[in-house]
């Protein structure tokens, strides 16, 4: 049973362990489903960062001079398992199932972004800020690979956005349906 702020503090970090392990048996498989050069790299370069981010979680427990336990994050489980119905949804590669990835990861990232920002919150109301300056480290990586995932959905100047791609799969019909639309109203107009 939890008597204090830093027994939840504690609890909660087992639970982000369990999502980080199980986010780096997951990311493999988003690598290797994903078409996009961009998504493939930003989900490889996520990967190392979460193995990192491991790393600094074991840190911030030899800091509490807490032995890990065992504990399994079902939140995560939950939206692996999501990532996991795009692809029997969407077998083959395509921009539409890249568009699918991209806001199945982003739930993962806004997940563990409010779980850092709360370990972090719990850190600093303790005073221990060697642990909240390491949490801190993780929420700004998890912040700026969300960023990055919305980039590559909504594509820049230079370049052509996921989601863009994925309504271009559709976009002949559309346009052959205003084309259609747009004559019709001008032979009424004539008439
Ligand atoms: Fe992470």
């Amino acid at each position: 049973m939890k008597k204090d702020l830093k027994d939840l503090l504690i609890d909660e970090l087992h639970d982000i362990l369990s999502s980080e392990e199980q986010i780096v048996e997951a990311l493999p498989e988003m690598v290797k489903a994903s078409e996009s050069p961009d998504l493939k790299k930003a989900f490889e370069s996520h990967l190392k960062e979460t193995k990192g981010q491991i790393q600094r979680l074991e840190k911030v427990f030899k800091l509490l001079k807490t032995e890990k336990k065992e504990k399994f994050c079902k939140a995560t489980k939950g939206l692996i398992d999501e990532c996991k119905e795009v692809l029997k949804d969407l077998k083959t590669k395509s921009a539409l199932r890249d568009a699918a990835l991209i806001s199945k990861a982003q739930r993962i990232e806004h997940y563990e972004i409010s779980a850092y920002g709360t370990v972090r919150t719990y850190a600093s109301e303790l005073d221990l800020n060697a642990v909240a300056d390491l949490l801190q480290a993780t929420l700004e990586e998890e912040g700026n690979a969300d960023k990055k995932l919305t980039k590559i959905a909504e594509g820049g100047l230079l370049k052509t956005g996921i989601n863009l791609q994925a309504n271009l799969l559709k976009a002949p019909k559309k346009i052959n349906k205003t084309k259609t639309s747009t004559v019709k109203r001008k032979s009424l107009a004539k008439k």
